[in-house]
């Protein structure tokens, strides 16, 4: 049996097990995929046991996205142009840093998005980890426009400054013109406590038909997306990004592309069940 890992603290919420279980299951292929909660001062123990031990790789999530780049011993361009890495790679005897994070979400808009992003204005919500990796993979599917809003603007604007063709608006001006934008992209972890949520931007200007997704999954449905939907926007909720930054990651370790749909089944039954 293969071994894979997901470092991180905490990692009991996650769901990533399951889903890559399944899909190696699915393709019939001797894989095992664990999770580990790792202390600050396990991790450089914890990446020299991918290094030396039975795992041909691993997921890295919050805390350590970034604290495991020195660790390792190549990182591929765009991982090191967002500064997190979210897939290991054993790659002979060298470990390698990749992030499928952007790539995952920008594979699941493409699916349901009516707007080709090389024709779409593009507003970001967010100034995080989360929008650069969006971000990367956006101008690297050619973006026409990206514009990016947050909260505390100055973030944004030291964002913008490190990417040509990406521009910064406060979210005051962002709520007046969001009729300019055929895809608004929530990137901030607002959505995450449903009792004490607050909207990260108001809608009063959006179109009909417009694309808004949150890249939060857990609840299915936030009130971004709730109010998006009223409005008639499109909506996507983050489990595509979950199951494609996974995907791609399975495919990395395994040279095989598996099977996003039944990904996505497993995930969607277990939050079912988490929710019951
Ligand atoms: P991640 O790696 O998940 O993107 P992060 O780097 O901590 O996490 O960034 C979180 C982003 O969500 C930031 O843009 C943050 O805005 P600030 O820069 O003003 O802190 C944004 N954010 C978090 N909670 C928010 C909320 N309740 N409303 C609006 N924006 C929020």
């Amino acid at each position: 049996m293969k071994k894979l890992l997901l470092i991180g603290n905490p990692v009991e919420q996650s769901l990533s097990p399951e889903m890559h279980n399944a899909a190696a299951a699915g393709l019939g292929i001797p894989y095992q995929y664990e999770k580990r909660c790792v202390q600050p001062d396990q991790l450089e123990k914890t990446i020299m046991e991918l290094r030396n031990g039975e795992y041909e790789g691993a997921n890295v999530t919050i805390p350590y996205k970034s604290a495991c780049i020195p660790l390792l011993d190549k990182v591929d361009e765009s991982a090191e142009k967002i500064g997190a890495v979210n897939t290991i790679v054993k790659e002979g005897s060298k470990l390698v840093g990749y992030n499928t994070d952007g790539t995952g979400f920008v594979r699941g808009l493409k699916e349901i998005s009516p707007f080709p992003i090389d024709q779409s204005h593009i507003l970001i919500v967010g100034a995080g980890g989360a929008a650069r990796g969006i971000i990367a993979a956006l101008l690297s599917e050619k973006a026409l426009c990206v514009t990016v809003c947050n909260r505390t603007e100055s973030k944004a604007m030291e964002l913008a400054l490190e990417w040509e063709n990406v521009k910064t608006v406060s979210i005051e001006q962002a709520e007046k013109n969001l009729d300019q934008y055929s895809i608004i992209i929530n990137t901030t972890s607002s959505g995450m406590y449903p009792h004490t949520e607050k909207m990260p931007i108001s809608l009063g200007t959006l179109k009909a038909g417009t694309m808004v997704s949150d890249i939060i999954y857990n609840p299915f449905k936030t009130l971004l997306l709730n109010e998006a939907q009223k409005r008639g926007a499109i909506i996507d909720n983050g489990i595509s990004m979950f199951v494609y930054q996974g995907a791609l990651a399975f495919e990395k370790w395994t040279g095989l592309f598996p099977d996003v749909e039944l990904m996505k089944e497993t995930v969607v039954e277990k939050l079912r069940r988490k929710l019951c």
